[in-house]
């Protein structure tokens, strides 16, 4: 039976392509996209979910309108620069003739996970923000979702947001500490391994050569985010955050991992949003009566990368 999962996300480049890798998997069954802020603000997260639904001829799906802003202080703003102010890649797209559901992203977490106890994995590839009201609604979710495979956090390799923190722990790293510190059981899938995954020239052309309604639209937004990536990294191609995900849930040999426990930084200073696993022999106290996290550290660039690709062409 296919893996139930609800996709947390902030649409965004890099999360359409993961939502469409995870819609072309037999192997998982999207039951939902819960929306947050990040690439852009919540309400323009939900109208491009809405709108990617459409696109891959999936409009049974449902979408929940998430937080707009994090726990703890408000957003800090959406990056333009990277996804183009529309979040798409300024591509304009028409809104979509649906509507959200009527319940926040956190109350439908809730609903689905109790009501389908041990078979739901949350894949959040956002800011962790509704995850954490989620739990702070109804704490027995812990319990009873199968697994949480996040996009974010780095564990020994410097920020994309700052040169300590990833960008989608930096925008709610409370929210990162609650989820992080939940008795369930998280992957965290961050730059250790994101930053290791290279789609390059060739196979960035390949989703125009590919021809379905969801390669065509992956091919018009990539333009804008793969500038950032020439103009910031000084590569020909993309580094693949939130696919590698839905890659982990697919096929999780593609990694190597560590156990550890995390803390996030949630100082409002220059180490805000550092997620910090207890690397060393010892577990001091801030560390202690915390989960072991699955922290991915190594993984296959190309299998990972085929794999993305196979899908797409429907192979
Ligand atoms: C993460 O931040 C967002 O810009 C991407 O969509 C991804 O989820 C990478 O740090
Ligand atoms: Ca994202």
């Amino acid at each position: 039976m296919a893996q139930k999962i609800i996709i947390d996300t902030d649409p965004g480049v890099d999360d359409a392509m993961a939502i469409f890798f995870a819609l072309r998997s037999p192997e998982l069954d999207v039951i939902g996209l819960t929306t947050i802020f990040g690439n852009v603000h919540t309400h323009l997260a939900t109208v491009n979910a809405l709108r990617l639904l459409d696109i891959a001829g999936r409009p049974d799906i449902p979408v929940a309108h998430g937080a707009d802003d994090p726990l703890a202080v408000p957003f800090g703003g959406p990056v333009p620069f990277v996804h183009g102010d529309d979040g798409q890649g300024n591509v304009n797209l028409p809104p979509s003739p649906r509507k959200a559901v009527n319940q926040s992203a956190a109350q439908f977490i809730v609903e689905q996970v109790m009501a389908h106890p041990g078979e739901i994995t949350l894949v959040p590839v956002g800011p962790l923000t509704n995850i954490a009201l989620a739990l702070r609604l109804e704490p027995r979710i812990a319990q009873h979702t199968k697994q949480v495979v996040l996009m974010g956090g780095n564990a020994i390799v410097p920020g994309n947001a700052t040169p300590c923190a990833e960008a989608n722990i930096h925008n709610d790293p409370e929210a990162a500490d609650v989820v992080f510190g939940a008795p369930w059981d998280v992957v965290m899938v961050g730059l250790d391994v994101t930053h290791n995954v290279y789609m390059e020239a060739d196979d960035v052309a390949e989703y125009a050569r590919i021809g379905n309604p969801m390669t065509e639209h992956v091919a018009a937004i990539l333009p804008h985010y793969r500038k950032y990536f020439g103009d910031n990294y000084g590569i020909d191609g993309i580094y693949v955050h939130d696919s590698s995900a839905i890659a982990y849930l697919l096929d999780p040999t593609l990694f190597e991992t560590i156990r550890r426990p995390v803390r996030v930084d949630c100082t409002h200073d220059i180490g805000r949003g550092k997620t910090w696993p207890a690397l060393g022999e010892r577990v001091d106290a801030p560390w202690q009566n915390r989960p072991d996290v699955t922290i991915c550290t190594k993984v296959d660039s190309q299998r990972l990368v085929q794999l993305e690709l196979n899908r797409m062409r429907g192979v």
